[in-house]
């Protein structure tokens, strides 16, 4: 899912030529990071839950664009809270993975919930509800959690 699918919009100070078109001052020029984060041929099947695209033999496979390229905007004015943006999420994920399980609540016809289904588009994308269930590992992180709240 992509936060910003049409990143920020930015207006040309100046004309300016990409590839042999005019792009004329004054013009609004939108990048579609959701396409580019949707392609293809750079994430096959890319509306599948696949971490392990980005891997090869266990490693970073170089060859996979990293979102980050793309999800943070680009050049002169690329967010400047990406790495704080970016560490923050891997230290909440990885401290829910390390406290809980995680169990699907599935919809009321008892097929799983297709969290792509709920999200609200817009300028900024975000699923509207994730029906799941979050339980304590274990009494240790149960205890973990209790003390850090
Ligand atoms: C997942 C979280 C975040 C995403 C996906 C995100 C994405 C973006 C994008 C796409 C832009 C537009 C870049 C462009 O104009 O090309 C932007 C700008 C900006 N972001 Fe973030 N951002 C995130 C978190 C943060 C955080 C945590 C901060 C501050 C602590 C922050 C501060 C800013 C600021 C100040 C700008 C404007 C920069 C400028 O116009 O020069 N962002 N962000």
């Amino acid at each position: 899912m992509v936060v910003l699918p049409l990143s920020a919009f930015h207006s040309v100070t100046r004309d300016d030529t990409y590839r042999g078109f005019l792009i004329p001052k004054g013009t609004t020029v939108i990048a579609n990071a959701w396409a580019m984060l949707h392609d293809p041929k750079e994430y096959p099947e890319p509306t599948c839950f696949r971490p392990e695209r980005y891997l090869k033999d266990g490693k970073l496979n170089p060859t996979v664009h990293s979102p980050n390229t793309l999800a943070f905007g680009f050049g002169w004015r690329i967010c400047p809270g990406r790495h704080l943006a970016s560490a923050s999420l891997f230290m909440t994920i990885a401290s829910i993975l390390h406290t809980f399980d995680i169990h699907q609540i599935p919809n009321e016809d008892g097929k799983a919930f297709d969290p792509f289904s709920s999200v609200v588009t817009g300028l900024i994308s975000t699923p509207d509800r994730v029906p799941c269930k979050l339980i304590p590992r274990s009494d240790d992180r149960k205890q973990l959690i209790d003390t850090s709240i």
